[in-house]
């Protein structure tokens, strides 16, 4: 085909003439010059000559500056292009100050002028020569970002789409003003032909060249159309001037009909990217099905056509009905700039693109033509909106939280979690976990971040109400690559759960303990189980005898009587009630959420209780030391304090531990009381083994509390422990019935080794306890700890003096 010929021609031609740039200020590289098909290009980088570089031509006449409306008019065109960061200049072969040699060689000069930092201005010398790399169509249009240009051999005419009176109008209106000057006349829809002078014409901004062999005409784009004219065609724009030429040349006149037209629709950005559209017959240039048959349209960019397969795998696409020619380049296609920052903490980013455009027909008149077109694209500001998606799932108690939208040049390098900050290293080394995810379908890509509920940085609110909130406020931190410059995300979660409540526990009384029970529920972890001041552990369980249990389904806890934590009440000689109190709390602020006080009415064997407040209560069976002896005869060492309660065996005292003849000892760790229950002589049984005095001590009962639980008393006089003390009943005489429960050994006697300056009296000096006694009897204190068991031991024979 013709038109690959002339392809192959023109960059043959274009290699063989490179120009040659003259001058030796320039530093090397710094301009580069390109002969184009039909302009020459001048490049440098703004690096070089600062944002605002100009240009001037130089010819003969002197020095031109190139101004924005000199250039539309003269044939130049000057960009400044930020995106890949130079200024370019092209210069149509047939500008004003271009040297012309036989429409084959042009010559051209120009000054490029920078400004640095400081205002200070600087010119170079920029020329260049270009053989032509393309021989000339019959007809060609240039339609230049600024200018529309034509140039004809000069022996094409053709009376394109005219009808026969628009050319009798004109033809009449040559005859009657036609000189041997050349004059224009310009036909405008439903307008008079009115001749001018080309200079005139000039004055307008029209220009008109005759060179060797061609007519050139040229006119800057006018929205207020002086002469021209914009329609619509096809639902393109596009913009129209039709000078006709004439002169009377002797006897004949001679006309030229020239148009202009070139389709000014501007790019737009549908969303996936610039779409350009132009008629596919660009009317009045041309109109009839040979057009049509004829057009061959190929595109390209920067004002370089590209081959088909280029342009395929770039995504480019190009279709062409009847009616209109469409091309589309998807956003950041190559071969466009892209751009992306912050602004307003959100990322925004834009892709231009100068489409080149190149389309061949005939005309009606069968002679071809060939059209050019630069049109420059943009995509208006786009910004990026980041969103996230919840995708929590209460069962998994983990934060699953989706940020999505991110553009492939977005990196997350950090998150700030409830004011934590973790960078995404740092992160991955703790239980949060951050994956980067494409985005289905998208260029886009995306993060999930997992917090599990339970971790420290996440906040817990409870209500009591039952609302268990779980909330996490994420601070992310993005940056754009490879500027690294940050913006931020920021999102909010929360989890909720309804009905939680702190563990419920059930009560029963057993006849010598009390059994605890709670069903575990799935927010128990929020709660500890505590007795007392103390939190319930196995440990704590084994060394205070309760029994426990603890499975899948709930806990039980049997409390044995008189084992720690007990507290007695309405002590007689039948019954009493024991309270134990058991509770749940807040681990960290230790507030008591809900406790259960189960109270229980025991049958009373034997007891001793030694209450905080200061007083002794017990119960015991004098006949096991003396059988037969009449418990209502019994006393304290202060004979005068009897018994409150008596029945056949047992007697059932209550006294203050700073009555009744108590003997009180203080050693390093411990406070001791000590009384005894006697006999009256006269009562005892004849049976009775042994030697008798005024009274008999049948029974010791004994109270120790440890020091430290009585700083009150040594601070205020006022008897208030921390917890009952220990009670300790010993007998004299073995007793079947008696669970041994204390070995002999560990039992110290009352005679201490030091008796600490504690500034209280101590009463009287307490005679040393002997181990007189076979059994003993503890309450309150390591029951089941010491199961050794004690029988009968001959070698202490029990001795009474
Ligand atoms: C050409 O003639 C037609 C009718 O004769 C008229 O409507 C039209 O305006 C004319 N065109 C120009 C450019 O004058
Ligand atoms: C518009 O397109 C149709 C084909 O669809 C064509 O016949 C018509 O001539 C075109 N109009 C102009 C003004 O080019
Ligand atoms: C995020 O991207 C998805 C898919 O690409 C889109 O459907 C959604 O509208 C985008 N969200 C925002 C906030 O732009
Ligand atoms: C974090 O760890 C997970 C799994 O261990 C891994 O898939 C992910 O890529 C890591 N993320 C980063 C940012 O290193
Ligand atoms: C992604 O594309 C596939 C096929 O290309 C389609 O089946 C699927 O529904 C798409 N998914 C989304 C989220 O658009
Ligand atoms: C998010 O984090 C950045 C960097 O740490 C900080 O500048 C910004 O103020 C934070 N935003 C909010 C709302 O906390
Ligand atoms: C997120 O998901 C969880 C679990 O599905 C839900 O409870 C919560 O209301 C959701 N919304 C927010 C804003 O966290
Ligand atoms: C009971 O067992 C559960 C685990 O099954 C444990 O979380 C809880 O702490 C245990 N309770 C006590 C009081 O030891
Ligand atoms: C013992 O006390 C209970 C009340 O606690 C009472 O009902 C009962 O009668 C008392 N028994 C004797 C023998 O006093
Ligand atoms: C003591 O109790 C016995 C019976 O247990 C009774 O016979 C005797 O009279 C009582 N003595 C006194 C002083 O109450």
């Amino acid at each position: 085909m013709a038109f690959g010929f002339w392809f192959w021609l023109g960059v043959f031609v274009l290699v063989s003439v490179w120009p040659s740039v003259r001058c030796s200020d320039l530093p090397r590289g710094a301009v580069e010059t390109e002969c184009r098909d039909r302009y020459l290009l001048v490049t440098t980088e703004l690096s070089f000559t600062g944002n605002e570089p100009r240009f001037e031509a130089v010819d003969a006449d002197g020095v031109h500056p190139i101004t924005k409306q000199y250039g539309s008019e003269c044939g130049y065109m000057v960009s400044i292009l930020p995106l890949p960061g130079h200024a370019e200049l092209r210069a149509s072969y047939f500008s004003c100050h271009t040297d012309n040699q036989d429409d084959a060689v042009f010559t051209f000069s120009f000054n490029l002028i920078t400004i640095d930092e400081n205002g200070v201005e600087t010119t170079y010398t920029v020329t260049a020569t270009c053989s032509l790399p393309l021989p000339w169509s019959p007809r060609e249009v240039s339609c230049e970002e600024n200018y529309m240009e034509v140039s004809m051999r000069s022996d094409v005419s053709c009376l394109s789409g005219k009808t026969a009176d628009n050319w009798t109008a004109a033809l009449a209106t040559a005859h009657s003003s036609a000189t041997s000057t050349w004059q224009v006349m310009f036909q405008q829809e439903g307008q008079q032909l009115t001749p001018m002078s080309l200079s005139e014409a000039r004055e307008l901004g029209y220009v008109f060249h005759l060179t060797q062999g061609r007519l050139v005409f040229r006119s800057p784009y006018t929205p207020r159309s002086v002469m021209g004219s914009v329609s619509m065609v096809n639902g393109s724009l596009v913009e129209v001037v039709h000078p006709i030429l004439f002169s009377r040349q002797r006897w004949v006149v001679m006309m030229v009909d020239w148009v202009v037209a070139c389709s000014t629709n501007e790019g737009m950005y549908d969303g996936s990217g610039l779409v350009w559209e132009t008629p596919t017959l660009l009317s009045p240039l041309v109109s009839g099905p040979s057009g049509l048959e004829s057009s061959k349209i190929r595109m390209g960019v920067d004002g370089q056509l590209l081959d088909e397969p280029i342009t395929t795998e770039r995504g480019y696409r190009l279709e062409i009905s009847d009616a209109t020619v469409q091309i589309s380049i998807p956003f950041n296609a190559d071969g466009g700039y892209r751009n992306s920052f912050v602004m307003d903490n959100m990322y925004h980013e834009f892709y231009v693109v100068r489409l080149y455009y190149e389309q061949t027909f005939m005309d009606d008149c069968g002679v071809e033509t060939r059209l050019r077109l630069h049109r420059p694209m943009n995509t208006p500001l786009l910004f990026q909106r980041l969103s996230i998606i919840n995708q929590t799932v209460l069962e998994e108690r983990v934060f699953t939280v989706y940020l999505e939208n991110l553009s492939y040049d977005v990196d997350l390098v950090a998150v700030t979690l409830n004011g934590h900050d973790f960078t995404i290293l740092e992160a991955n080394k703790t239980s949060l976990v951050i994956t980067m995810v494409p985005q289905p379908n998208s260029t886009l890509h995306a993060y999930i971040l997992r917090v599990p509920f339970e971790d420290a940085v996440v906040h817990k609110l409870y209500s009591t109400d039952g609302v268990l909130q779980y909330s996490l406020d994420i601070n992310y931190t993005l940056v754009i690559l490879p500027q690294e410059e940050p913006y931020y995300y920021l999102a909010s979660v929360v989890a909720q759960f309804n009905d939680v409540f702190a563990p419920v526990f059930n009560g029963v009384c057993n006849e010598k303990s009390i059994t605890f029970q709670m069903d575990h529920k799935p927010f128990d972890y929020l709660w500890e189980v505590g007795v007392g001041h103390y939190l319930l552990t196995p440990n704590l369980a084994a060394k205070r005898g309760y029994v426990m249990r603890n499975d899948s389904q709930s806990l039980t806890l049997e409390v044995p009587l008189f084992s720690v934590g007990y507290t007695y009440k309405d002590v007689n000689l039948t019954q009493f009630h024991g309270t134990f109190e058991i509770i749940s709390r807040v681990p960290k602020t230790l507030e008591v959420t809900s406790s259960l006080a189960q109270r229980c009415l025991f049958q009373t064997t034997e007891l001793i209780v030694c209450s905080t407040d200061g007083v002794v209560t017990v119960a015991t069976d004098v006949t096991l030391a003396i059988p037969g002896a009449e418990p209502n005869r019994t006393s304290l060492l202060d004979s005068t304090c009897r018994p409150q309660e008596t029945d056949d065996t047992r007697a059932l005292f209550s006294f203050g531990l700073h009555t009744c003849g108590t003997r009180v000892q203080v050693d390093h760790q411990r406070v001791t009381y000590e009384n005894e229950i006697t006999i009256e002589q006269e009562f005892q049984s004849v049976t009775a083994p042994f030697k008798t005095g005024n009274a008999a001590s049948v029974v010791t009962v004994r109270c120790v509390y440890p020091l430290s639980d009585l700083y009150k008393l040594f601070a205020f006089w006022r008897f208030e422990a921390d917890s009952p003390g220990i009670g300790t009943i010993l007998t004299t005489v073995p007793v079947k019935t008696f669970q041994p429960t204390f070995s002999p050994t560990t039992r110290r006697p009352l005679s201490s080794r030091t008796t600490p300056n504690t500034g209280l009296t101590p009463g009287r000096k307490m005679p040393a306890i002997h181990p007189r006694a076979k059994y003993v009897k503890v309450f309150s204190w390591q029951i089941n700890q010491q199961r050794n068991h004690l029988g009968p031991d001959p070698s202490h024979p029990i001795q009474w003096n």
